[in-house]
């Protein structure tokens, strides 16, 4: 076999990058690839071999954070280096770019490999998932975003991630996919913003404010559906509130970084763009 070269990852390698991921039963990435390589903020990458994409990986610069996902290696090509090797390439961009505080998601088949480049378990994400509610009318205090809303609204996600993610909330808040919470004054509280892809990044200063949201979207599922939210060890009363309301825990992994820690607040973070941009 001969040694795979990294490069870029372009918009027409999505096909085949997407078919490499899906055909190795690690999710339908379609979307997100299709994000990720129009995004400024993104650093797509493949590996490649003999013409053929035998793994990828994602960056993306969230300001003075980065992060690092969709790591993925062809079954056949695992044990070599390549793991490392394009986890390296994406970390020496990151860091280029100015990003000072590297954070990933491990699965437990890659913790071991993120521990041996440097990276230490920060805090665990809990991913809680609850059944549908049947629609009503009008949903207490939550409404659709507007324009007039992105500057509070990022100013509440830059209090909360201690991150930059502007670029991501305004390519995807419209109308139709994010909802906010307004406090008192009309000042924000808590929003969020769903991905073509399925996420929902969210970010609420209150448990209160994180869930109306999430009764929101339970009714936008419907009782057909299912609604799931992700929240850090940290936010010990959202977790038994969510609890109390029915939500269950689905599965659970490790937050891990790599450089200066974050001046964020773990426990205002309710659900996430997805876990390659936080
Ligand atoms: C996790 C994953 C990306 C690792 O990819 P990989 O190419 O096998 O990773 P590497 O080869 O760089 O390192 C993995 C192992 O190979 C070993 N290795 C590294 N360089 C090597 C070399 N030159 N020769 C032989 N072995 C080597 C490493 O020591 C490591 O072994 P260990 O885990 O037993 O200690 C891959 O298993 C994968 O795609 N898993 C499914 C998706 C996933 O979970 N991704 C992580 C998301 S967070």
């Amino acid at each position: 076999m001969t040694a795979p070269g990294l490069r870029p990852m372009a918009p027409t390698d999505v096909d085949a990058a997407t078919e490499l991921i899906l055909g190795n039963d690690w999710g339908v990435r379609r979307e997100w690839l299709e994000f990720a390589t129009t995004q400024a903020a993104c650093i797509p990458m493949v590996a490649e071999a003999d013409g053929e994409i035998v793994g990828t990986g994602v960056g993306t610069v969230n300001g003075p954070a980065g992060w690092i996902g969709t790591i993925f290696i062809a079954p056949d090509r695992r044990g070599h280096g390549l793991g490392r090797a394009i986890t390296q390439a994406i970390i020496d961009r990151l860091e280029s770019a100015g990003c000072r505080s590297l954070v990933l998601v491990a699965t437990s088949e890659g913790r071991r490999l993120y521990e041996r480049m440097g990276f230490e378990v920060q805090t665990q994400y809990r991913i809680m998932q609850a059944i549908g509610l049947p629609p009503v009318d009008r949903e207490d205090g939550v409404r659709p975003f507007e324009v007039t809303d992105l500057p509070g609204l990022e100013r509440l996600d830059r209090e909360g991630t201690g991150e930059d993610r502007a670029h991501a909330i305004r390519r995807l808040a419209d109308g139709e996919t994010a909802k906010v919470v307004t406090g008192a004054e009309g000042g924000i509280d808590g929003f969020v913003i769903r991905a073509p892809w399925g996420g929902g990044a969210t970010i609420a200063r209150s448990a209160d404010a994180a869930l109306r949201i999430a009764t929101a979207r339970r009714r936008a599922a419907g009782p057909e559906g299912r609604v799931r939210v992700g929240l850090l060890d940290e936010n010990v009363e959202g977790l038994a509130r969510l609890t109390e309301i029915g939500f269950r825990l689905t599965w659970s992994a490790p937050r891990m970084l790599r450089g200066e820690p974050q001046s964020w607040r773990p426990d205002w973070i309710w659900g996430q763009f997805n876990h390659a941009m936080g």
